[in-house]
This record gives structure tokens, sequence and C-alpha cells, in this order.
């Protein structure tokens, strides 16, 4: 095991009222397991992805985290992380903890970057390349846990696929586990081994991803799932969108957090006494 959460929740105090966005959370991630953290916007994805890596300020955090592992970030627009007056050799070095020449050349063209990309500054490359230069510091950082969130949707989908692909053959190459965040089944699929799914703050369901998207249970995931776009749909069928969105968290609905938007909502869905969704209880 190379880190686990139990029952982590993390509150603010909003304009005098209490915000909860992430409410008992538990997960773990085994030493080069493939973690998904998958929901809508607004689901605390990102504040548990913070969290680990003791990035979240003026919050009231409650529950533990066991282990202690060397996390990297990937983030959706890595000039937020990126220093834009640095030139990116330097960067890398820092990561690196000594200034090597050929270290961090071997390192950019781990990322396929040619070795001059060292003299540029991240705003002379383009978002992708951006990117590559983010997992050449988780490179150089030699992280146990590369959490990538987000990390290609401001891409286009072919540098989509080649930077999550990039992160895979990196952290599989050096034994590291991914934590992905996002919004997409269908990537989870594709680059994940166990998933979680977020709504609302919680964990509604989990497990192992061909489990999990061969027979999703809780009502949100069938939505997700239902919402992935295929190739093999017949035309003219709309894709499937889940009604309404993702509540305030100062507002989550009493009851299910799920129930006002929910196809499947019984009475007893909406009662305070609520516990845990029929459909997923084993
Ligand atoms: N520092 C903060 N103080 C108060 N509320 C916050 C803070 N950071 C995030 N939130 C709120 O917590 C909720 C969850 O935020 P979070 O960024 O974790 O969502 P997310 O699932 O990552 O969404 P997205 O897919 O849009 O990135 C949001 O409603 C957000 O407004
Ligand atoms: S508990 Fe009820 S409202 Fe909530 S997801 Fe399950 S069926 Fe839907
Ligand atoms: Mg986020």
């Amino acid at each position: 095991m190379l880190l686990e959460v139990k029952n982590l929740r993390i509150a603010f105090k909003v304009e005098g009222r209490l915000s909860v966005p992430v409410r008992n959370v538990s997960f773990k991630i085994d030493k080069g397991e493939r973690v998904a953290i998958v929901g809508e916007s607004g689901c605390g994805k990102s504040l548990t992805a913070l969290s680990l890596g003791g990035l979240v300020d003026r919050a009231q955090i409650s529950g533990t985290i066991n282990g202690k592992p060397k996390i990297s970030y990937i983030f959706q627009n890595p000039m937020q992380s990126l220093n834009p007056v640095m030139r990116v050799g330097a960067q890398i070095a820092e990561s690196l903890g000594r200034n090597d020449k050929k270290e961090i050349e071997k390192l950019l063209l781990d990322v396929a970057l040619p070795p001059e990309t060292a003299k540029k500054y991240p705003c002379n490359l383009s978002g992708g390349q951006q990117q590559r230069v983010m997992i050449a510091m988780a490179l150089a950082a030699e992280s146990d846990l590369i959490i990538a969130d987000e990390p290609t949707t401001a891409l286009d989908v072919i540098t989509q696929k080649e930077v999550l692909d990039l992160v895979n053959r990196v952290a599989k190459e050096r034994g590291a586990a991914v934590l992905l965040i996002t919004h997409n089944l269908g990537l989870v699929a594709r680059y994940s081994d166990t998933v979680n799914v977020m709504y609302a703050g919680e964990i509604v369901e989990s497990g192992r991803v061909e489990t999990v998207l061969k027979n999703p249970r809780h009502p949100y995931t069938q939505g997700l799932a239902a919402a992935v776009p295929r190739l093999d749909a017949p035309k003219g069928v709309a894709l499937y969108d889940i009604k309404g969105t993702v509540p305030a968290p100062t507002d989550w609905p009493t009851g299910c957090a799920f129930s006002p938007r929910c196809p499947k909502a019984e009475k007893s869905c909406f009662e305070p006494s609520f516990s845990c969704c029929p459909h997923v209880k084993n």
C-alpha cells in the first residue's frame, strides 16, 4: 500500500456558512497502481487530490492519510505551475536537485522534447509541450505518485492521447502510481486500473475499472457511462445528459445528494435518515 485515505473531510467557512466540498472520502492507492477519481465539475476531485500533498489552505481538514509518498502534480493548466520567467532547464534542475545538463537533456528526450527545449521559457512552448515539461519534472523528482488533475482538458484530442500515454509509460518505467482526476469515464477506461466515482464530495461507487464500467450500479455512474461518446452509437441519437447540475457544497441536498437529479429516486432517498444507495448495497 502506497497511500490510504480514510474518512477525509474538507470544510471551509464561506461568507459565514459552512461549506463541506469533501465528505467521508476513503480510498487507497497501491504501489504502481493506476487509480482514477471521476466526477463532474465541483464534486471535490481537485480538493481531494490537493489535500494528499498538503496543498489545501484555510480549510478544516479531518480524517487520516496513511503513507507519505513523494508526489508530483500535473495540472490542467501547466502555466499555473511552471515559472514563466525561468528557463525550462532551470525548472527541471530544481526538481532534480542539481543542475546537470546531461541529465536534463535525457529527461527532455524521455518526454519526447528536443534538448534545446532546456533553453526556452514556458511561453515559447505549446500546451502539450508544457505538459511534457511537467512530466519531465515529475520524472526528475523521482515521485512515487503522479497526480494528473485534468491534465489534458485544454489540449486537442491527439495531444491528449500522447500526454496520457506518456504519463502512463513513464510511471510504469519508474514504478510510480498514477492518480488520474477526470470527468471523462472514457479516459478512465483506457488509463486506470481502479476507479472512484465522486459526486457532491462523496465517493458513491468504486472498484476495478472493468467491473464498474461493465456493470455500473450507482445511478450517477450509470449517467456518466451513458454520457461517454461512442463511435458505434446509432446516428441521430442524442448523447445522454444527466439532468441538472451539481449543487454548491454549502447546499448539499438532504438525503442522497444525487436525489434531485436521479431518474431512479424513491421517497426514501430524500429522507434525512437515508444512508446508502440501494443500487450499490451489497
Ligand atoms: N479554497 C476554497 N474555499 C472554498 N470553497 C472551495 C475552495 N476550493 C474549492 N472550493 C469548492 O469546493 C468544490 C469542489 O471543488 P474542486 O475544485 O475540488 O472541484 P472539482 O471536482 O475538481 O471540479 P472541476 O472538475 O471543475 O475541477 C467547489 O464547489 C469549489 O467551489
Ligand atoms: S439513493 Fe436514491 S436518489 Fe440516490 S442515487 Fe440511489 S436511487 Fe438515486
Ligand atoms: Mg478540479
